[in-house]
């Protein structure tokens, strides 16, 4: 879903990019002061890349969908590898966006504000025929092909950011395991097209990176997390300002920890502690010593 972008704005425009809520697991403090920052400071948009809920459970996304439905300016979501139903396999592989329901409208949809657009692009699977479990990201055929037309729909030079779930980094640098799949060829198709940033949640810890593909450079933006599974930073969520080609991101926090120090320089394989040598912490390293308890 997608209209036209209207002429470059005078103005910046500010964006805030929360992820991995996961309601049944979430912090309520911080969400309490997300949704302050909302109400008081009226972004122009709340980009949610996914991990809404922590187990998929109906009354996990009767609470996501209550509280996201309470915002009161543009909202766009990706679905979460923790969104797709867990226990009940009929609906994982036949109705996986069932429980989405109260908020169907904003879900993998596109944004269009004055003079920038935010893609979506899907990085969630019901399986993979590759690998088990199906935690990681997978850009499927279909799903880049989506995006990239939905991003060649808009006249050339439009400001483009990319919504995903997954970081698109394909091997993990200390030992080359898959993590992404096809996700190389994703972030190549989107250097190519000079996206501005790639945002992204799954691993719970805030970063900004800028790496090299083949086809250009391509800003890599991940969001830290506002749910209790912490992995080495305070609960938090990204400020982003877009103002002309420039674009900024602060990692807001409720401990006042500055950005740098919440920032990982490299993208892990997914949420849990970096209890392994080789793993990125951020300076702060607040690495909690176990995982709390699902219910
Ligand atoms: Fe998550
Ligand atoms: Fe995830």
């Amino acid at each position: 879903m997608h209209g036209k972008v209207s002429a470059m704005p005078q103005r910046a425009l500010r964006l805030f990019q929360l992820s991995d809520i996961h309601f049944g697991l979430e912090d309520t403090r911080a969400i309490a002061w997300a949704k302050e920052c909302i109400v008081r400071e009226r972004p122009d948009a709340v980009v949610i890349t996914g991990d809404l809920t922590m187990r998929a459970r109906h009354r996990e996304f009767r609470a996501a969908c209550n509280w996201i439905n309470a915002l009161d300016v543009p909202v766009t979501v990706e679905v979460g590898n923790h969104d797709i139903p867990y226990f009940n396999l009929y609906q994982r592989f036949f109705a996986p966006y069932d429980r989405f329901r109260a908020i169907e409208k904003l879900v993998e949809t596109e944004l269009d504000l004055p003079g920038l657009a935010i893609v979506p692009l899907r990085t969630t699977t019901r399986a993979q025929y590759q690998r088990f479990p199906w935690s990681n990201g997978w850009v499927t055929d279909k799903a880049l092909a989506e995006c990239l037309a939905a991003i060649d729909a808009h006249p050339e030079g439009t400001r483009i950011l990319v919504a995903a779930h997954h970081p698109l980094t394909e091997r993990r640098e200390r030992d080359g395991k898959l993590l992404t799949i096809n996700g190389t060829r994703a972030m190549e198709a989107l250097a190519g097209r000079k996206v501005m940033g790639v945002l992204s949640g799954h691993i719970h810890d805030p970063f900004d990176l800028t790496v090299q593909t083949a086809a250009g450079p391509l800003r890599m933006i991940g969001a830290g997390t506002l749910s209790k599974r912490i992995r080495s930073t305070p609960p938090s969520f990204n400020e982003i300002v877009i103002d002309g080609d420039g674009l900024r991101v602060e990692a807001r926090n409720l401990e006042h920890v500055a950005t740098p120090d919440m920032q990982i320089g490299g993208v892990p394989e997914n949420a849990l502690p970096p209890r392994e040598r080789g793993e990125p912490v951020a300076p702060v390293g607040t690495v909690p010593l176990a995982d709390p308890p699902v219910h």
